[in-house]
């Protein structure tokens, strides 16, 4: 498949420049020439780091601007303020300027963290995220979303800073272990079914994914950018559809050992039935889509975790407003529909036959 790139129009003077493609590590440079910045900061994790940042190094290198490497150990617990401080500090004894680059080399985590360090960093940077995992790919690389979690309070505290560009090197997904292309797949299943029919039914249709992952991918980008472009501050709910599956979603990760993509999947099931439960989607789209998610081989039940601790984590989700839980749900496939009043009880009991 030939390389794409599309230009992306945030604002009048904002744009992300989305590229995908193979074997674009080695050509990171040449993307980067008309930004002219100074200095760059690779931030990646102990994986990514041993896996791709000498060719990255060696591409930005040949640009004769510094490249200095931070490696952040592993894991959600890491992206922290911490960290953020440790990151801002190693810049400012460097002498970083306001025309240096945060290049991020890594999945969701090192993408929020740099995303976080480059809004706040002389007020603002540029980012460019080189994302590792299926889900920063597809999900976490756009929009400008970058946050720290603070105790047991997720993505709570962060910043919308757009990247100047993405580069999606599919190749990368050759080293992934199963379970987090699993992960990822979570998020591609949610935008097909709140968002795409057509990439619905060709789901439904696929056997094996692997030989699709590339055209997958860039389906994903294109409904991921239309959203953001809607509302790059996300300030008009313009992007409240994406939070499909999020509210259980969020919850069952932080009490379990699932990942991001498994808690989306269960949190997907559950807006379904309750969907159901409320009648605004028939039974036949109501099964479609929950078939899809089971063929799949995610989660659509968990076990070992607290009802009681989810639903005090659900009413802190950050799309309440004044108290009441709201729920994004699924009217047909492609089609959601925001619901506040849902009441308790049909909530409590759909929890019941997930959470087992
Ligand atoms: N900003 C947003 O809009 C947004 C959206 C969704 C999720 N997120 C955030 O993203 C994070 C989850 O991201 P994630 O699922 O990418 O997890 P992650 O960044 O923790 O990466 C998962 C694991 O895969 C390893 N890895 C990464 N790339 C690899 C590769 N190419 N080969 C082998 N191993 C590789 C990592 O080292 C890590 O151990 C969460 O913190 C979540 O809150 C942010
Ligand atoms: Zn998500």
């Amino acid at each position: 498949m030939k390389n794409t790139r599309n230009i992306y129009k945030m604002t009048r003077t904002e744009t992300t420049d989305v590229v995908i493609g193979r074997n674009l590590l080695y050509s990171i440079g040449v993307f980067l020439k008309r930004y002219k910045h100074t200095r760059y900061i690779l931030l990646s994790d102990e994986t990514t780091k041993k896996l791709y940042a000498k060719n990255v190094i060696a591409s930005l290198e040949r640009l004769g601007v510094p490249v200095h490497v931070f490696v952040l150990a592993e894991g959600e617990h890491n992206k922290n303020m911490e960290n953020i401080v440790k990151i801002l500090h190693f810049m400012l004894k460097n002498n970083f300027d306001k025309k240096s680059a945060v290049v991020a080399l890594g999945g969701g985590v090192i993408g929020d963290v740099a995303t976080t360090i480059a809004a706040l960093y002389h007020r603002g940077i540029d980012c460019v995220q080189v994302p590792s995992t299926l889900l920063a790919q597809i999900d976490s690389a756009y929009g400008g979303k970058g946050a720290v979690n603070i105790h047991e309070y997720k993505n709570m505290i962060g910043v919308i800073h757009h990247p100047v560009a993405v580069i999606v090197d599919m190749n990368l997904l050759k080293s992934l272990p199963r379970e987090q292309i699993l992960s990822g797949l979570g998020e591609v299943l949610k935008y097909a079914i709140i968002l795409d029919k057509k990439l619905f039914k060709k789901l439904e249709g696929l056997k094996k994914i692997d030989g699709e992952l590339e055209s997958i991918v860039r389906s994903c980008v294109g409904l991921k950018m239309k959203a953001i472009i809607q509302d790059p501050q996300d300030v008009k709910n313009a992007r409240v559809a994406l939070n499909f599956g999020h509210s259980l979603g969020h919850a069952v990760e932080i009490t379990s050992h699932l990942t991001h993509g498994e808690a989306v999947a269960i949190g997907m099931t559950f807006a379904i039935k309750i969907s159901r439960k409320i009648n605004i989607i028939s039974e036949g789209q109501a099964t479609r889509a929950l078939r899809l998610i089971k063929k799949f081989g995610l989660p659509q039940t968990v076990s070992g975790i607290n009802i009681k601790k989810v639903r005090k984590i659900m009413k802190k989700d950050k799309k309440n407003i004044g108290g009441r839980t709201r729920l994004v749900l699924l009217k047909e496939i492609g089609v959601v529909s925001v619901q506040e009043n849902i009441r308790d009880g049909i909530i409590n009991k759909v929890l019941k036959e997930i959470i087992t």
